[in-house]
């Protein structure tokens, strides 16, 4: 077959996955993900993250188009999420002297998943490993994803290996690198993912950020999408500023709504917010888009304004996630609107505006609360004026 490679003796073994819906069966698939695999071919022969353990045979496959009948001495192992350590027993099955190499915290969630490993080799943070003609060094970075996450580094030639750190959603279709693939719209499916898999851990991930700025960076090489080799500079920087939580100029409106007339009161919010100067606003029914983009859009910009119909004296249930995803991830720097309808109790935007007092958020005016349809001259011109104050700020 035709390898992959990232330097010499450092070959690409990942796999493309075109068959899973929702990753971590909850975030949409549209274009797939990778599970991206390395494999260092030096004295040692080194696999670095193993993959989903439904690949297991074309991954094998591609390992052993490179080796042939050689063994794999050790498997780096840089965080235990099934997505990449699901094939782990099965490459100690094929290779029974393999090291298994992780720290401190990696062998407990491991060997839980998977039953116990004979032969591992637990590493410290910065400890380093010669495999020959190339020298690695470990990093743990705990919480970016896991408590157990680690970062592998080849000082012979500054790649880093950043496991989900930097990773996006997607397939690779021809090429691996970032100088030679299309590149239309994976800043958004990188910040989906990032919004939805690191952001919550912003904090460790600015400090797993901290912890790698001083080594000598050719290539990043993460477990999912892309590997950045000619634009690391840009990569890093929008990482700092998504774990900063700096947003840009736009306005997400996300609402719940049953017979369509919180939907009607988002138009009237958006054309005040239009009327105030702003560009890029994205309007999201949250029975209808999956999580996923919400989330990524909450990051991207600073202005988020929420709306709900009531439901049995609360809000529309399916909002329910969202605001569990708003005061779970805890993003920063935003300004907040509120509106909703009030069917035949209300109870919608009083829960609502409960949540908004629990979690502190910034909401820049009084929530917005209709009675049935938004066609009362009073109602649009609270919501136009919503939605105006909401574009004033941003
Ligand atoms: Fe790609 Fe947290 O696993």
């Amino acid at each position: 077959m035709k390898q992959i490679l990232l330097a010499d003796n450092i070959y690409y073994v990942g796999v493309n996955d075109r068959k899973t819906d929702l990753f971590e069966n909850h975030l949409s698939l549209p274009d797939g993900v990778t599970y991206n695999s390395y494999l260092i071919v030096d004295e040692k022969v080194t696999l670095i993250d193993p993959v989903e353990a439904e690949f297991m045979s074309e991954y094998l496959y591609k390992i052993k188009s490179i080796l042939g009948t050689r063994k794999v001495d050790y498997l780096v192992v840089n965080h235990d999420e099934p997505d990449h350590s699901g094939s782990v027993y099965a490459i100690i099955k094929e290779y029974p002297e393999i090291q298994v190499v992780g720290n401190a915290k990696t062998f407990g969630p491991l060997e839980a998943f998977y039953g116990s490993i004979e032969n591992k080799k637990i590493v410290a943070d910065g400890e380093s490993l010669s495999i020959g003609k190339h020298a690695l060094h470990f990093y743990t970075m705990p919480m970016v994803h896991w408590p157990e996450s680690m970062a592998t580094y080849d000082e012979t030639t500054g790649i880093v290996f950043s496991n989900d750190a930097f990773g996006g959603f997607g397939t690779l279709n021809g090429s691996v690198f970032d100088d030679e693939a299309d590149m239309t719209g994976y800043e958004d499916e990188m910040l989906r993912y990032y919004a939805n898999i690191v952001g919550k851990v912003s904090a460790p991930t600015m400090r797993a950020l901290q912890k790698v700025a001083t080594l000598k960076i050719n290539m990043i090489a993460p477990s999912h999408g892309i590997i950045w080799r000619k634009n690391i500079k840009y990569v890093v920087d929008k990482y700092l500023q998504w774990a900063q939580h700096q947003g840009q100029k736009g306005l997400v409106i996300a609402y719940g709504t049953m017979y369509g007339n919180t939907a009607r009161m988002a138009d009237i919010i958006a054309k005040g917010a239009a009327d105030a100067g702003v560009k890029e606003i994205k309007i999201y029914d949250v029975s209808k888009t999956n999580m996923s983009y919400i989330m990524r859009d909450v990051w991207k910009y600073t202005g988020v304004c929420l709306g709900v119909c009531a439901h049995y004296n609360s809000m529309f249930p399916p909002m329910s996630l969202l605001t569990y995803e708003l005061t779970d991830s805890k993003p920063q720097n935003k300004f907040y609107g509120i509106f909703g309808g009030m069917s035949f109790s209300g109870g919608g935007v009083k829960t609502l505006n409960a949540i908004a007092e629990s979690a502190a958020w910034n909401v820049v005016s009084e929530p917005v609360e209709v009675k049935g349809a938004p066609i009362r001259e009073e109602d649009v011109e609270k919501l136009y004026n919503l939605g105006m104050s909401l574009g004033q700020k941003l």
